[in-house]
């Protein structure tokens, strides 16, 4: 087995590298002036690549994210499929077809927000982006996904992994709290795993989105004057939902509010807009961000043999 990325996703690739017990193979990549890109498998990989199982590491976010992940699939399918002609005439041409596995591991996966046809006549885009991605793969492995629903009716081998246990362990050692808050009911199954995981209160709140950029919480009790209190999403994208949260948490006497989620996008200024509000940001690795704190390797590599185990793959793990 092998784990191929490219060098933005080296440090979640090597940690999964690690657990799996595995190589981990660097694609090269770069920008053409226009901003096109583009990828290329170093000559000393190929063989490795050809060879083994593949789990290709590649984020559909930012959208050159989804290019990426496509042109890397598309290069290694050639590569199976022993095609090698080049302009430059380089041996060898052609190589025997090979028959190994591919399997994507997506740590975020962009576009999962828009998971179904709010209003007449839009596009599904988590549907549209997991069915041009399963075109070109064997697997796909998908770390906190927004909502898996989505995929699931594609009818296509998909693990979804969660790096909850990742954010109870971290936690437990940092904040020590004492209560965790889901903000909305989306992300009641994740929060209180987290709780259940270091045996913490829970509740959640009813969340109202007015816009992209504006939402409102329910008035609710929350029994958490003098607590510590961490509220788990999976995603943190303006901070809005986050900020207003804290609000309700802190008029409510909290003494310590926390914010801890698996994706950090952190967009337009969002974490000098959180530390208004929370104590602290904790975010996994899941794509490159400034409040990084939590691997979430491990939580890959429980996908991937959930998939091979599945898929009743033979596994060099077991
Ligand atoms: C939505 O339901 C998600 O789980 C997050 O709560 C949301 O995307 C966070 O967005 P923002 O940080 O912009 O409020």
């Amino acid at each position: 087995m092998v784990v191929v990325s490219s060098t933005s996703m080296t440090p979640i690739a090597s940690q999964l590298a690690q657990e799996l017990g595995c190589q981990h193979v660097t694609i090269e990549t770069r920008r053409f002036p226009d901003t096109e890109g583009y990828i290329r498998i170093a000559t000393e990989d190929i063989d490795a690549i050809r060879h083994e199982r593949v789990i290709v590491v590649s984020n559909t976010f930012p959208d050159s994210g989804i290019v990426e992940t496509l042109l890397i699939l598309d290069c290694i399918g050639d590569l199976r499929n022993g095609d090698l002609s080049n302009y430059s005439n380089i041996e060898p041409q052609l190589l025997p077809k090979v028959d190994e596995q591919i399997l994507l591991a997506i740590p975020y996966f962009g576009y999962s927000r828009q998971d179904k046809r709010f209003k007449p006549g839009e596009v599904i885009s988590a549907k549209a982006i997991g069915k041009l991605l399963s075109s070109k793969c064997n697997g796909i492995i998908c770390l906190d996904i927004h909502a898996p629903k989505v995929l699931e009716e594609l009818d296509f081998p998909i693990a979804f992994t969660t790096a909850m246990p990742e954010l109870a362990d971290h936690l437990s050692q940092t904040v020590k709290p004492d209560f965790i808050l889901s903000p909305d009911k989306g992300a009641i199954e994740r929060a209180s795993m987290v709780a259940e995981l270091m045996g913490c209160e829970f509740s959640y709140l009813e969340k109202v989105r007015i816009d992209a950029r504006t939402i409102r919480h329910e008035a609710k009790d929350l029994d958490v004057v003098g607590k510590k209190v961490v509220i788990v999403d999976d995603m943190i994208a303006t901070g809005g939902t986050i900020c207003r949260a804290a609000e309700a948490l802190r008029e409510q006497g909290a003494i310590e509010v926390h914010a801890a989620c698996s994706h950090g996008l952190f967009t337009g200024g969002a974490i000098p807009r959180l530390l208004r509000y929370v104590d602290d940001v904790h975010a996994t690795g899941s794509l490159e961000n400034a409040r990084d704190v939590i691997p979430c390797g491990k939580a890959l590599a429980r996908g991937v043999r959930e998939l091979e185990q599945r898929l009743g793959w033979s596994s060099k793990l077991e």
